[in-house]
C-alpha cells in the first residue's frame, strides 16, 4: 500500500524513514514545494535500503500530487516548525493557508485516504482538515497523543529509574504546553500504579516535564524535534496499514465524547484499517475533567483565528 508523506522536512524524512525501516508499505512518497528537496531525501533513503534491510520504495516530488495517487494515508507534515520561545499557536498564520491547499490536493488524488495531520498547531489543523477536505471524521487524525504519551512513558521511567518498557501511560487532551493532560491516575509500573512509587513532588514534575517536553528539546535544538514525532507517526501508519486495532491517543472530531463537540482535542482510539475504528471512554477523575474542558476551550479560541 502506498503512504504519502507531504513536507520532506525534519519530521516529514524521519517519518518516511521509520515507516521503511520497518517495511510494512509498498511505497513511500515525500512531496515538497522545495525545488528537488523531496527528490533528494528520497533518493539517500533509498540508498540505505540495502543497508537497512528494507524493500519499501521512497520517491520524491516537488508538488506533483498526481504520484500521490491511491495513497492508503496521507501525512501532512508541511509548514513552519516553532523557534525557542515560541508556542505552537504562533504557527496558525502560516500552516493553516499550507494546511488547507496540502489537503486539497491529496484528496483530488486519493478520495479514499486517510490523513493524518502533523502541523501545528495540531488540533487547530486537524479541525480545518475536518473542516475543509469533506472527508468522513473517521479518515482524519491528528497527531500528538502518540507523542506526548512516549514523552510521558520516558519522564516516568526517569523518575521511577525503571526501564520504558515496564511504564505506561497516556496523554489526552490538547497538544500544547498548557492543554496537555497527562493521566497520572492511571499511569503503571507493571501493572501497579505508580502513585505507589512516586512522591506528590516527582509526580509534579513528572507532569511538568511532559509538557513542556517539545519546548524543552525545541530549546536544545534550536527547532522542533523529529525523531519521536517521525517514529509516533510511523506507529499510527502502520496501525492503519497492519490492521492493528491499536489504542492509540489521537485528536479526533468529537461529537459529545468527553462532553465535548465540534473541536479536534486528544482521546483513546482503536486505529485500524478504517482509520478511526473506535473512540474510547474511560473514566476521568474530577479534576481530569476539569482540565480536560479547560483545554478544549483553549483549542475554541484557537480554532476561532481561523478562515475558511
Ligand atoms: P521543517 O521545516 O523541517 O519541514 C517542513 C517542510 O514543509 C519543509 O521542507 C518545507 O519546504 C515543506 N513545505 C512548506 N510548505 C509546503 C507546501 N505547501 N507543500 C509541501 N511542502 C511544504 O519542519 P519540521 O520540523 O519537519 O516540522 C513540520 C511541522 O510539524 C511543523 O508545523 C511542526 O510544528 C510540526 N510538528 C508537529 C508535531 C506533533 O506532535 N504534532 C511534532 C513535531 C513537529
Amino acid at each position: 500500500m502506498k503512504v504519502t508523506v507531504v513536507g520532506a522536512g525534519a519530521v516529514g524524512a524521519s517519518c518516511a524513514e521509520y515507516i521503511a525501516m520497518k517495511d510494512f508499505a509498498a511505497e513511500v512518497v515525500l512531496v515538497d514545494i522545495k525545488e528537488g528537496f523531496a527528490e533528494g531525501k528520497a533518493m539517500d533513503l533509498m540508498q540505505t535500503a540495502s543497508l537497512n534491510g528494507f524493500d519499501t520504495k521512497i520517491t520524491g516530488t516537488t508538488g506533483d500530487y498526481s504520484k500521490t495517487a491511491g495513497s492508503k494515508v496521507a501525512v501532512i507534515t508541511s509548514g513552519i516548525p516553532r523557534k525557542p520561545g515560541m508556542t505552537r499557536e504562533e504557527l496558525i498564520g502560516i500552516n493553516a493557508g499550507i494546511v488547507k491547499e496540502v489537503t486539497e490536493n491529496l484528496v483530488k488524488h486519493s478520495p479514499d485516504v486517510i490523513i493524518i495531520v502533523v502541523s501545528n498547531p495540531m488540533d487547530t489543523m486537524a479541525y480545518l482538515v475536518h473542516k475543509t477536505s469533506g472527508l468522513p471524521k473517521e479518515r482524519i487524525i491528528g497527531m500528538g497523543g502518540a507523542l506526548d504519551s512516549a514523552r510521558f512513558k520516558y519522564r516516568l521511567a526517569e523518575a521511577l529509574e525503571a526501564p520504558i518498557s515496564d511504564v505506561d501511560g497516556m496523554v489526552i487532551a490538547a497538544h500544547s504546553d498548557t492543554g496537555m493532560l497527562p493521566l497520572f491516575s492511571k499511569a503503571t509500573r507493571n501493572g501497579v500504579p505508580v502513585s505507589e512509587f512516586l512522591s506528590d513532588e516527582q509526580k509534579a514534575s513528572v507532569i511538568e516535564e511532559t509538557k513542556v517536553g517539545g519546548a524543552t528539546l525545541t530549546k536544545l535544538l534550536g527547532t522542533s524535534a523529529w525523531y519521536a514525532p517521525g517514529a509516533a507517526v510511523s506507529v499510527m501508519v502502520q496501525a492503519i496499514l497492519c490492521d492493528h486495532k491499536k489504542m492509540i491517543p489521537c485528536s479526533l472530531m468529537l461529537d459529545g465524547e468527553y462532553g465535548q463537540s465540534d473541536i479536534c482535542l486528544g482521546v483513546p482510539a482503536i486505529i485500524g484499517k478504517n482509520g478511526v475504528e473506535k473512540i474510547v471512554n474511560i473514566t476521568l477523575t474530577e479534576e481530569e475533567q476539569a482540565k480536560f474542558a479547560e483545554a478544549a476551550q483553549a483549542v475554541r479560541e484557537v480554532n476561532g483565528d481561523l478562515k475558511f
